[in-house]
């Protein structure tokens, strides 16, 4: 979207129609020119189809709040979910902490002085933002991409403690904050806004900040954290981060660096958060050098992607009184099918056979045990799910998930069901 059609987008009754335009069929053409015939030019017409679209897109990431929002389609795409969001906001405001204020002091200016003040520094439509004034912080926001941060100013409207301004980060003063929030921009600019055209940016130099000078601000903060992809090489965290990888409902979305005062317990950590929460950290992992690879038991448990990314895998094999397949694969192996809180951080398959990994003799294997629908995993074995389910040519019958993986040397599907 242009600057001009978002200035004409957000005139209060244009933005009117965009609140009622469930009222207009659903039909995309017939929409189209039923705002063509109410007036509204072909560039205002395109917006507000597309604002209509991304709101109910964005319901997944936002809730309800998006239905009174408006997105760029990078903007969203790159936008915090609400309740890691959220997750963002108590690291920041240092939730659990002692805020050491006196006791039965009731005096509205101290009350007024101990907000805390957070700069988003590369906001985007404000997600973050939306999220650390919403639990009462006074928030500052810039963004470098002059749409954007008409739109976060947009978004964060209802929040009297909460502004948005075009600005760099760069440019911009962080000395007078309590913390500074960082999610540098990974991928390369669409042309036009909403083409989509983007693609992923591998040199941390080249993000938007730079990850050195984010580190640079993230250390000389308060407090502050630096959210970044869940592919980060380990290697690129600092000694004083504390390093937590986030899955949310099932997907990895971010490794997030908290430095000073947001940092909780420095190492690598990872945050499960879905129907059930679950933090494992680096100190969980057994004292002992053991890789605690053994034998192949009766349940199959493939670990959170968050696990796997913090390289916290062993970490769960004391509670779940389990072993590794093999020393490089992330699989886990037990003999007790989970239960207690370490449960929430694996999936967990009953392995019903062992069977040969060349296509001939398992298709054979297969259909002698009525198989005919498989679900195909894959850790350590160098398939293409697609192309074996094609070659395997399975006559119908029943369902079955199949894991292709290694026991020590050797190459094996495993035939399984999900528990
Ligand atoms: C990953 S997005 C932020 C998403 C945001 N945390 C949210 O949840 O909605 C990164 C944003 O940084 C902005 N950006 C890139 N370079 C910047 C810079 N040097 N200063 C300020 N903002 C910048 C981009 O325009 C983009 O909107």
């Amino acid at each position: 979207m242009d600057p001009q059609t978002l200035t004409e987008l957000l005139d209060v009754s244009v933005l009117d129609r965009l609140d009622r335009i469930e009222d207009l069929p659903a039909d995309e053409l017939a929409r189209s020119s039923a705002l063509r015939k109410e007036g509204y030019s072909a560039e205002v017409t395109a917006a507000l189809l597309t604002q209509a679209q991304l709101r109910k897109d964005a319901v997944k990431k936002l809730g309800p709040f998006a239905e009174d929002m408006l997105f760029t389609r990078d903007g969203l795409a790159q936008a915090t979910r609400l309740p890691v969001a959220a997750h963002h906001a108590r690291r920041l405001l240092g939730e659990g902490k002692d805020t050491g204020g006196d006791e039965g002091a009731d005096d509205s200016a101290d009350a007024a002085d101990s907000t805390p003040s957070i700069a988003d520094l590369g906001c985007g439509i404000g997600a973050d933002s939306f999220a650390f004034a919403g639990m009462g912080a006074q928030v500052t926001a810039v963004d470098a991409d002059e749409v954007t941060a008409a739109i976060a100013t947009f978004n964060l409207r209802h929040l009297a403690n909460a502004s948005a301004a075009h600005a760099r980060a760069e440019d911009s003063d962080t000395s007078t904050f309590d913390a500074l929030w960082f999610d540098p921009a990974r991928r390369t600019v669409g042309k036009g806004t909403n083409s989509g055209s983007t693609a992923r940016i591998f040199d941390p130099e080249d993000f938007s900040p730079s990850l050195s000078w984010v580190i640079d601000k993230a250390l000389a903060a308060k407090a502050a954290g630096v959210k970044l992809g869940p592919a980060l090489d380990h290697s690129l965290i600092p000694d004083e981060a504390e390093a937590q990888w986030v899955s949310h409902l099932g997907e990895v979305v971010e490794v997030c660096l908290y430095f000073g005062e947001a940092r909780q317990r420095p190492g690598r950590s990872a945050l499960v958060m879905g129907e059930r929460t679950l933090l494992v950290h680096e100190d969980d992992l057994p004292a002992d050098d053991e890789d605690g690879v053994g034998e192949l038991g009766r349940y199959l448990l493939e670990p959170d992607g968050a696990i796997v990314r913090a390289g916290l895998v062993t970490a769960l094999c004391g509670p779940l009184q389990a072993r590794r397949v093999h020393p490089k694969i992330a699989y886990l192996t037990t003999d007790v099918e989970p239960s207690g809180p370490a449960s929430a951080g694996v999936t967990t398959y009953e392995v019903t056979d062992v069977l040969p990994a060349k296509i001939p003799s398992l298709r054979k294997a297969l259909i002698s045990r009525g198989i005919g629908s498989v679900v195909i995993k894959k850790r350590g074995a160098d398939i293409v799910p697609d192309q074996v389910r094609r070659q395997l040519k399975l006559p119908a019958g029943d369902k079955a998930t199949l894991v292709f993986t290694r026991l020590g040397d050797r190459h094996v599907v495993l035939l399984t069901q999900p528990c």
